[in-house]
C-alpha cells in the first residue's frame, strides 16, 4: 500500500475499486488506536491482529480500561465483546459511556460474571445529572462468553437504547417534559475489567475465585458513529443536528418490529427493573410507568 495517500483517499480508494460492501468493512474495522487509548492497567493490555482485536486481563493485581480519546454529545455507539469464560463470579465487564466532573451523565452496560454454568447478568443504568439508581438486569439468550456480541447504545436528543446486537432491550426516553433530566453532558465511550465481588454476583455473597485468574475478556468494533465535541466545551447543541443519521427521526422510537423484540426481552428475559422495586422507590421514579 501507498502510505504516501493521504488517509480519504486510501479509503475511498477500496470503493472505487470493488464497490461498497467490501469499503463499508474496511472503514469500520479500525485498529483500536485510531479512537481509543487504555487508561489503566497498562500492563494488562494486549493488542491483537494489528489492533483490530483488544483483550483485557484482570489478576489480583488490577484490572484494565480503556477510553475513547475524544468526547462525544450523541451517536450510535458500539463494541464487540466477548467476557471472561469458565468461572467469573465477582468479575465486571463494563462498557459505558460517562462525562467527567459534578452531576455526571451515564450509560452503563456492566456483565456481571457468575460460577461456571449459570448465567451471567447484563445490568444496564442510566446517569443524568447525577441522578443514577436506575438499574435494570436481563439474562441473555446466549452465553456471552462463547463469541463476540454486538452492544450498542444510540443516543440522541429523543431517546437512548441499548441493544444487544439488533435487539433494543433498555429505552431511555426524553422525559424532561415530566422533570426528568436527560443526559446532556458530553461523554467518553470507556471499558474496562475490574472486580467488583463486593456486589457484583448473589449481591456480594459469591467472591472472585483468583485460582482462575487472569481473567480475560475481548474486544473489537473501535469505529465509533458519534458527535465529537471539543474537550474545551461544553455545548452539545451541534450534536443535535440532522446531518448525523442517528438524529433522524427513524431513531426517535423504536419502530413496530423492535418494539416486539423488546417486549420480548422484557416478558422473557428481564430478571430485575429499578421501576418495580416497591421497598426501594415506594412512588415509582417519574420516568418509569406510573
Ligand atoms: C428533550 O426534549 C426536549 C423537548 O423535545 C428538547 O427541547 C430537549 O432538547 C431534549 N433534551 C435533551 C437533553 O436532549
Ligand atoms: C476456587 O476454584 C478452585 C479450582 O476449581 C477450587 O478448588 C476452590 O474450591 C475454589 N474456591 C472457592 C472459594 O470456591
Amino acid at each position: 500500500m501507498d502510505f504516501s495517500l493521504p488517509l480519504l483517499p486510501r479509503l475511498i480508494l477500496p470503493f472505487l475499486l470493488v464497490g461498497g460492501v467490501l469499503a463499508n468493512i474496511m472503514t469500520t474495522d479500525i485498529s483500536f488506536d485510531e479512537s481509543y487509548e487504555v487508561t489503566w492497567g497498562f500492563y494488562h493490555v494486549l493488542s491483537l491482529n494489528q489492533g483490530r482485536q483488544i483483550q483485557l486481563s484482570m489478576d489480583k493485581s488490577t484490572g484494565s480500561g480503556f477510553a475513547s480519546k475524544l468526547n462525544f454529545g450523541s451517536g450510535f455507539f458500539h463494541l464487540r465483546m466477548k467476557l471472561p469464560g469458565k468461572d467469573s463470579a465477582g468479575v465486571v465487564t463494563a462498557f459505558y459511556l460517562a462525562s467527567n466532573g459534578n452531576n455526571h451523565d451515564e450509560l452503563d452496560f456492566e456483565f456481571l460474571g457468575n460460577k461456571e454454568g449459570k448465567p451471567i447478568t447484563l445490568q444496564t443504568n442510566v446517569f443524568s445529572n447525577g441522578i443514577g439508581n436506575r438499574e435494570q438486569r436481563i439474562y441473555l439468550w446466549f452465553d456471552p462468553a462463547v463469541d463476540f456480541h454486538n452492544y450498542q447504545v444510540l443516543w440522541n436528543e429523543h431517546q437512548i437504547v441499548f441493544f444487544v446486537d439488533e435487539t433494543p432491550i433498555r429505552v431511555f426516553k426524553n422525559k424532561t417534559n415530566v422533570g426528568v433530566s436527560h443526559p446532556s453532558k458530553p461523554m467518553q465511550v470507556e471499558a474496562s475489567l475490574w472486580d467488583g465481588d463486593g456486589w457484583a454476583t448473589d449481591g456480594g455473597k459469591t467472591k472472585t475465585n483468583w485460582s482462575y485468574a487472569p481473567f480475560k475478556a475481548n474486544f473489537q468494533g473501535f469505529d465509533i458513529s458519534g458527535c465529537s465535541i471539543p474537550h474545551d466545551s461544553n455545548n452539545i447543541l451541534p450534536c443535535y443536528s440532522p446531518k448525523y443519521w442517528w438524529n433522524l427521526e427513524k431513531y426517535w422510537k423504536l419502530n413496530s418490529i423492535q418494539q416486539r423484540a423488546y417486549e420480548n426481552v422484557r416478558n422473557k428475559y428481564l430478571t430485575y427493573d429499578y421501576c418495580f422495586d416497591k421497598p426501594r422507590f415506594a412512588i415509582p421514579p417519574s420516568e418509569c410507568p406510573q
